[in-house]
């Protein structure tokens, strides 16, 4: 199972400017959490003190028992093991072919032979759709091949922590729907704790467990996505629903003249360019695809919901028992369609069960499959993004088990394998 990542009170500035400060949550082993927040809040500054690449002047980050912020370096690069890491830009080396890369922490960080290390990687470059392009440099393949092939290296020593910054920045609506339902499997598979960043609504709404929002220095909520999915909390509530008329401006403050002027636009019936989505409906969490594992981490999750359930205003609790009622629908529906297709549903297996002539049969979703993305197409401006992140050499595990993951379809990355556009 996936390692407990415990954050409480950190803060971080860049000499006299503070990124954010007082920051404390706990990423629940095993389970999918999400950070948000507008750009420049110090999303990608918070992945990177999570692995101790920067460092905080305040707090600790707790890993497996050892405050990161305080431990030796010998400590840190043993607890870096943990980590696959997939950075904003996918942070590939340019001289270096997709397949070097992927291979990449293989070789510096384990023993294996190349066959060994062949079999690896090109099951991960599958995995990823990407294959056919593992001879190709970095700069001649589309941003979003880039982000995949990132992917790809962050999963090749089975991480047991997996850290996404922006998966879906480069990546087409459908492509994002794509890349979400994999970390789903992926989760399903090995029971990762995963943390992703992102501005996409969507996926926000769709894929994670938990959901935590950063907003002018500081996390604002993190809970369960149910209740902030269901938050009445202005900021979440405005960034959920992509609305311009809120706390959130184009340069993360608005000033209060702004402000004034935005309300009587409401009153006077205008709108803020806003999902028209009914807040007081979550969407059903999308579900493994039928033949993978079942999510270990669902029964965990509800169980924590259900404790602070009573606590939550009436509509919420309603809300949270039509969705989870939903989901229920959905994963029996994906039950009874991979036990029809022999799928090998691989309940409770972990990701050692290698499934038998899955592979190919998932080009489109089947029915009762919940695709992210799927009800709208919103995809979020990068404003203001910074190219800070730089390939790094020691951010996964060298010891690595054997176990490999099921076969995923991957048909349906073809047309951009294809593509032989560079951005
Ligand atoms: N290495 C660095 N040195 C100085 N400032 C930095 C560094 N990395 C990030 N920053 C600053 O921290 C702020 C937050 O950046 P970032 O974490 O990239 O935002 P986000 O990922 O939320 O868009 C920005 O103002 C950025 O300029
Ligand atoms: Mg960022």
């Amino acid at each position: 199972m996936g390692v407990e990542v415990s954050v409480e009170g950190l803060t971080k500035s860049f000499g006299s400017q503070n990124i954010w400060r007082d920051v404390s949550l706990t990423l629940p082993s095993g389970e999918v959490s999400a950070l948000l927040g507008p750009s420049g809040t110090g999303k990608s500054v918070f992945l990177k003190t999570l692995i101790g690449l920067l460092h905080p002047e305040q707090g600790s980050v707790i890993i497996d028992g050892t405050d990161i912020t305080k431990c030796s370096s010998k400590e840190l690069y043993e607890i870096r093991k943990l980590f696959g890491v997939l950075f904003q830009d996918g942070a590939l080396f340019g001289s270096m072919s997709l397949y070097d890369n992927i291979a990449f922490p293989l070789r510096e960080h384990t023993k294996k032979k190349e066959d060994n290390i062949r079999d690896i990687v090109m099951e991960k470059i599958d995995l990823v759709g990407l294959t056919g392009a593992e001879d190709k440099l970095p700069g001649e393949i589309s941003g979003g091949m880039r982000k995949r092939a990132g992917l790809a290296r962050a999963l090749v020593l089975d991480p047991e922590i997996i850290l996404c910054d922006e998966p879906d920045s480069g990546l087409d609506p459908v492509r994002t729907a794509y890349i979400s339902q994999l970390l789903i499997d992926i989760n399903a598979q090995i029971d990762a704790t995963i943390l992703i960043v992102t501005h996409n609504i969507n996926i926000a709404r769709t894929i994670p467990d938990n959901i935590g929002m950063l907003f002018r220095k500081e996390l604002v909520m993190f809970g369960p996505r149910e209740v902030l999915l269901t938050s009445e909390q202005p900021v979440v509530k405005q960034f959920l629903s992509g609305d311009r008329f809120g706390p959130i401006g184009m340069s993360e403050e608005k000033d209060e003249a702004v402000q004034k002027q935005e309300e009587e636009m409401q009153a006077a019936g205008i709108g803020g360019g806003g999902t028209k989505d009914d807040f007081s409906e979550i969407i059903p969490q999308v579900q493994p695809n039928p033949g993978q594992p079942e999510r270990k981490a669902i029964e965990r999750h509800r169980q924590r919901v259900h404790e602070i359930l009573h606590t939550l205003p009436e509509n919420a609790q309603e809300a949270i028992r039509r969705s989870q009622a939903e989901e229920d629908q959905i994963i029996a529906e994906n039950r009874k369609h991979a036990d029809k297709h022999d799928l090998g549903n691989g309940n409770g297996n972990g990701g050692n069960q290698q499934q038998s002539g899955g592979a190919g049969e998932w080009s489109t979703a089947p029915a009762g499959v919940a695709v992210a993305g799927s009800r709208s197409d919103t995809t979020t401006d990068v404003i203001g993004q910074h190219a800070s992140d730089q390939p790094t050499r020691d951010w996964t595990t060298p010891d690595v088990s054997d176990a490999q993951t099921q076969p995923i379809d991957t048909s349906r990355f073809d047309s951009d394998r294809r593509d032989p556009r560079s951005s």
